[in-house]
């Protein structure tokens, strides 16, 4: 197969939602229909349970799974899927910001009862920034939720996307009949079944008088009032303007019931991009381009304390990987040969020989990689879009062991490469704040610091709102701004600059009186 043809088979995609909605069935039920998995209850939740917020045991073994089922790939239709999981537990939630940056496009799930919760919309933010397209699922047709145009409304408000449905549910809760699909022209009854799917029945003409043979009269009456109104009020769907992150086709379904997740996965196929062009610090690389190109956009620690490697998540953007080639590391500026790359095949592991754009494969590592890493087949360019984002909790970090300095900064770095927290050394005094976005990484932290190298620390509260990263286009005044807020001017990973706020008025007090200054919620920004 050639090299385009593989791109053209491959659909890479994250599945977000706010914890509970139903992202691990949906997944479960996505690996069913390819094959990926036999049965029902394969797919562990890679979610860490609120009763397990302080047992280690139990935070290690899910780290364990969620390794596993980082990136399931499986073929469908002959098409090659590749799906990233996302940790569920918002604590966790820069790890799935950053996961978004590797995908082509989300399925969003959305719980009928519930509507758009707080964690949606924050995953929403991080795709609008790369203009992500986005199908919607609205998930629990088995329960009674909310109207349905009243959750299109919202989605659209609160998510700021427009969306159209294309499908559209047929009663709701203990009455739920079923969906009609506004694109096929087809009415699929609802059963409640974990594994069966039901072909959909085709009427062409919504006023068939056999509609009310199947859902009833009153529903029959229901749906062709909504299907008018919704003909009426959303323009046609356009693939264009989904793909341009602008519009979200919209599905109704169960998924415990496994149902209207076929009809998800089919329009997937056929509607999600394949890979496509990313941009670099230099140019915009296309994925038929020969020359192979990829970025690190995660690291995983191994589970073994004794051999610190660890699992390097390397997306493919351009050309063909090959296992035992030599590639360029770009940071690093050498040549570097990656003999033990893993391919990821629904829950297994195996030994890759050859990827494509669109694939993920695992690399063995002893700390040569970090996230944002760039590898090439000799051109010095560095993928962007893999920002870090503003962390949400401060904490500086207070040595309880002086003897064990060394190996704390070693800890704190690798940690940090890893993409655990975020650390901000400051100018003055060199005091070491750690920020993070859910309160549980400081238990990880200090737990594995002790851990793993032997270090004890503590973590005191700092008084800080955003870390914001800051630019001028003049020199002089940046230097002046520097100058004048020395005790709040941080350093990032990278070294860049950053203004710790500390509060949202006191940031606007200074962003009116600094109006020549910059201050942004990511690392990577254009000015
Ligand atoms: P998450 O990964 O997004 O956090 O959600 P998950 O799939 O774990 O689903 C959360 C809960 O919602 C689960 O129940 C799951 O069974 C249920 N659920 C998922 N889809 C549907 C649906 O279509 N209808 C209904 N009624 N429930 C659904 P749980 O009680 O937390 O777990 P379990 O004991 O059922 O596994």
């Amino acid at each position: 197969m050639s090299l385009e043809e593989e791109i053209a088979k491959r659909r890479t995609f994250g599945i977000i939602s706010h914890p509970d909605a139903g992202k691990t069935t949906l997944t479960e039920k996505l690996l069913l229909l390819g094959g990926a998995i036999q049965k029902a209850g394969a797919v562990k939740s890679s979610k860490i349970k609120d009763h397990a917020r302080s047992d280690w045991m139990e935070i290690e073994k899910q780290r364990g799974i969620s390794v596993a089922t980082s990136v399931m790939g499986f073929n469908y239709k002959n098409v090659k899927i590749n799906l990233l999981d996302t940790p569920g537990h918002q604590d966790f939630a820069e790890d799935t910001y950053r996961t978004l940056t590797a995908v082509d496009s989300v399925i969003m799930v959305i719980d009928c009862v519930k509507g758009v919760e707080i964690q949606t919309e924050k995953l929403m933010e991080v795709c609008r920034m790369r203009n992500t397209p986005v199908i919607c699922f609205i998930n629990k047709l088995d329960r009674q939720g909310r109207d349905p145009f009243e959750l299109l409304d919202e989605i659209e408000e609160k998510l700021a996307i427009k969306v159209r449905p294309l499908s559209w549910p047929i009663s709701m809760g203990k009455t739920f009949k079923g969906v009609y699909s506004l694109y096929e022209k087809s009415l699929h009854l609802f059963t409640a079944s974990k594994i069966t799917v039901e072909e959909g029945i085709e009427i062409n003409d919504i006023n068939d008088p056999v509609m009310e043979s199947y859902v009833g009269e009153n529903n029959a009456r229901q749906l062709r009032a909504d299907v008018e109104l919704i003909e009426g009020v959303y323009p046609d769907f356009d693939a264009n303007e989904y793909l341009d992150g602008k519009v979200a086709p919209v599905f109704f379904g169960s998924a415990v019931n496994n149902f209207g997740v076929k009809e998800l996965l089919d329009t997937f196929i056929r509607i999600a991009p394949p890979p496509i062009a990313r941009e670099t610090t230099v140019r915009l690389i296309h994925p038929a381009e020969s020359r192979f190109s990829g970025f690190v956009f995660k690291i995983h620690a191994n589970m073994d304390p004794k051999h610190r490697n660890r699992i390097a998540f390397l997306r493919i953007c351009s050309g063909k990987f090959e296992r035992g080639s030599n590639y360029f590391h770009v940071r690093h500026n050498k040549s570097v040969r990656f003999s033990n790359a893993t391919a990821f095949m629904a829950q297994d592991r195996e030994t890759v020989d050859e990827a494509w754009p669109g694939d993920i494969v695992g690399i063995y590592d002893t700390g040569n990689l970090k996230i944002g890493d760039t590898l090439t087949e000799g051109e010095k360019v560095m993928y962007t879009g893999i920002p870090s984002f503003s962390p949400e909790i401060f904490k500086e970090v207070i040595n309880q062991d002086a003897m064990k300095t060394k190996q704390l900064e070693k800890g704190l770095l690798q940690l940090m490469e890893e993409g655990v927290a975020q650390l901000f050394t400051y100018q003055l005094g060199k005091k070491k704040v750690v920020g993070v976005v859910g309160a549980l990484q400081f238990e990880v932290i200090q737990f594995r610091l002790k851990n793993e190298y032997g270090a004890t620390v503590e973590f005191a509260s700092q008084p800080i709102y955003k870390a914001c990263w800051i630019s001028s286009k003049d020199p002089k005044k940046l230097a002046e701004f520097i100058d004048s807020k020395q005790r709040h001017i941080a350093r990032d990973k990278d070294d860049k600059l950053v203004f710790m706020a500390e509060s949202r008025a006191w940031l606007q007090m200074v962003q009116d009186n600094f109006p020549d200054i910059s201050f942004h919620f990511t690392s990577e920004f254009k000015d």
